[in-house]
């Protein structure tokens, strides 16, 4: 089994299940102009978020790690006309693309990017009393993920549920004696969730155009 031959199943269930529109197109087509790389969510594992989303019933998405808007699309298109996404993205550049991509899908009204470091923005918006949020997607810098999570707890309500991108990272989470920071955080992620009492998680690993990775699912329990 190659990337090649994941690439191309993506490419087939992207085809069948996921097809761009107009403004998801344009959202990559301009990402790539402007520089961002090309690490945002596949097309399936985008459906995927819109699917939990609307399963969840729910009226407020919070993500941490916007980049241009890719996968801020597809959650916030799950959202009622009266729902509410607050997106959290450290570059100013990334959210000026991802504000315009946004814009463009005509889900600026539901949405918002806020700018800055994730750590100073989320306190912020506990501070604010924002939340309770349906569904939180992580999707940032990886070192941060048990943070993260913490703040995640803060900031939802019995049932809510956590879904954090990367947790796999080709297999590399398996080796207890990483000195990669994003493998070191991941182990200390897993460790939290599995002890904290207030999460009920599994994981999935998956392959794709995007290669081999997998999603954390975590709800708050009732
Ligand atoms: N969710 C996007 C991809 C996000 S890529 C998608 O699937 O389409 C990760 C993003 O997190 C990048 O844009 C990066 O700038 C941002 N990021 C990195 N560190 C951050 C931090 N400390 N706080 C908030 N965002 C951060
Ligand atoms: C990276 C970040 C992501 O969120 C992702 O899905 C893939 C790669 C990265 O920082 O390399
Ligand atoms: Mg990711």
């Amino acid at each position: 089994m190659t990337e090649e031959r994941w690439t191309a199943v993506d490419d087939y269930l992207t085809d069948m299940l996921a097809p761009a529109d107009d403004a998801l197109a344009a959202a990559l087509a301009d990402s790539d102009a402007a520089g961002l790389p090309a690490i945002g969510v596949t097309p399936p594992q985008g459906k995927l978020l819109n699917l939990l989303a609307r399963t969840q019933g729910a009226r407020t998405i919070l993500e941490i790690g916007t980049l241009g808007g890719y996968s801020t699309i597809w959650l916030a298109r799950a959202l009622p006309a009266d729902g509410r996404l607050i997106s959290l993205e450290y570059n100013p550049a990334h959210a000026d693309v991802a504000r315009a991509n946004l814009a463009r899908a005509g889900l600026d009204t539901r949405v918002e990017v806020r700018t800055g470091a994730a750590l100073d923005t989320l306190p912020r918006l506990a501070d604010e009393g924002a939340g309770p949020f349906d569904l939180v997607f992580i999707d940032a810098d990886k070192p941060n993920n048990p943070r993260y999570v913490e703040w995640s707890l803060r900031l939802t309500r019995p049932g809510s549920l956590i879904v954090l991108d990367n947790v796999v990272r080709g297999g590399a989470i398996t080796d207890a004696t990483s000195t990669d920071e994003s493998v070191r955080a991941t182990r200390e992620l897993f460790d939290l969730v599995a002890r904290d009492p207030r999460l009920d998680a599994t994981a999935i690993q998956t392959v794709g155009a995007k290669g081999y990775d997998g999603m954390l699912l975590a709800r708050v329990v009732d």
